[in-house]
């Protein structure tokens, strides 16, 4: 992870975006029903301003802490939902969840997040969220596929250039790229989405799934504004007693 990914300073540009409610309630229900949420403690691993979060309360959960690298998120996160006492928002890492005991989620949801990492981190991180969630709990992870040339080639100069410069250029000039980026990726995005999702997550973005995980966890991906089948493959893994997934 670059420097700046590493002090979340990227998405500190995408602390004002939120994302369309109703895309992601889309998402939550596709894989939690409200009785697999209701009164359950859950961990939104990357959780930007609380926009996973917040459905997640919606359906019932008991309580849900969010953790994200980003102080500006964070902060947003906290100040929008000051007067829900269900959820709790913390600056921290995902690749180091100590302040957390063994077993104390019943659920942890990663999603638009673990392809951040440098892929050689990404076993340590499945194994704090496996570690964190009780047996029998759910780890909902979703991974970028292996993309193209084109989608390679954009992601190439985005990490060329000095931040400031390319926020500038996507805030800009983003509603150009709308029509292609809908071809590349197959579905409808807002321009907002384009902005400070897509775009912006180029900076640092890893493509595939680098660690070994049983299939029989692996689940369709729901279509929806944050993802589909064809760019992302989702796992929701049953955490077994001995907390092993490969
Ligand atoms: C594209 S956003 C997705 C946020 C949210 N889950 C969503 O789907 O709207 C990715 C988020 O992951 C956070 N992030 C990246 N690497 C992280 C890490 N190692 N630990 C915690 N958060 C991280 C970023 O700060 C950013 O807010």
């Amino acid at each position: 992870m670059s420097e700046k990914l590493d002090s979340g300073k990227v998405f500190d540009y995408s602390k004002k975006y939120l994302q369309n409610p109703k895309e992601v309630k889309k998402l939550l229900d596709f894989y939690f029903s409200d009785k697999d949420v209701k009164n359950k403690i859950i961990l939104d691993a990357g959780c930007r301003v609380g926009d996973y979060s917040k459905i997640l309360v919606d359906k019932g959960a008991g309580k849900v802490i969010g953790i994200d690298l980003s102080k500006e998120c964070v902060d947003a996160a906290k100040n929008r939902y000051k007067d829900i006492k269900k959820m709790e928002f913390i600056q921290g890492d995902i690749r180091n969840l100590r302040r957390f005991k063994d077993s104390s989620f019943d659920a942890v949801i990663c999603v638009g997040t673990i392809f951040y990492l440098p892929p050689k981190e990404v076993r340590v991180v499945i194994n704090e969220f496996l570690r964190v969630t009780k047996p029998n709990g759910t780890v909902l992870v979703l991974f970028q596929k292996e993309k193209g040339k084109i989608v390679k080639m954009a992601r190439f100069i985005a990490n060329k250039m000095p931040l400031k410069l390319y926020f500038l250029l996507i805030d800009k000039f983003a509603f150009l790229m709308k029509p292609a980026v809908k071809t590349l990726v197959g579905r409808n995005i807002s321009t907002e989405y384009l902005k400070y999702d897509v775009l912006l997550s180029l900076k640092g973005i890893n493509f595939g799934v680098p660690i070994k995980i049983n299939k029989k966890f692996r689940v369709k991906t729901v279509k929806c504004e944050q993802c589909s089948e064809e760019t992302t493959a989702t796992y929701k893994i049953k955490v077994p007693k001995d907390k092993k997934i490969d």
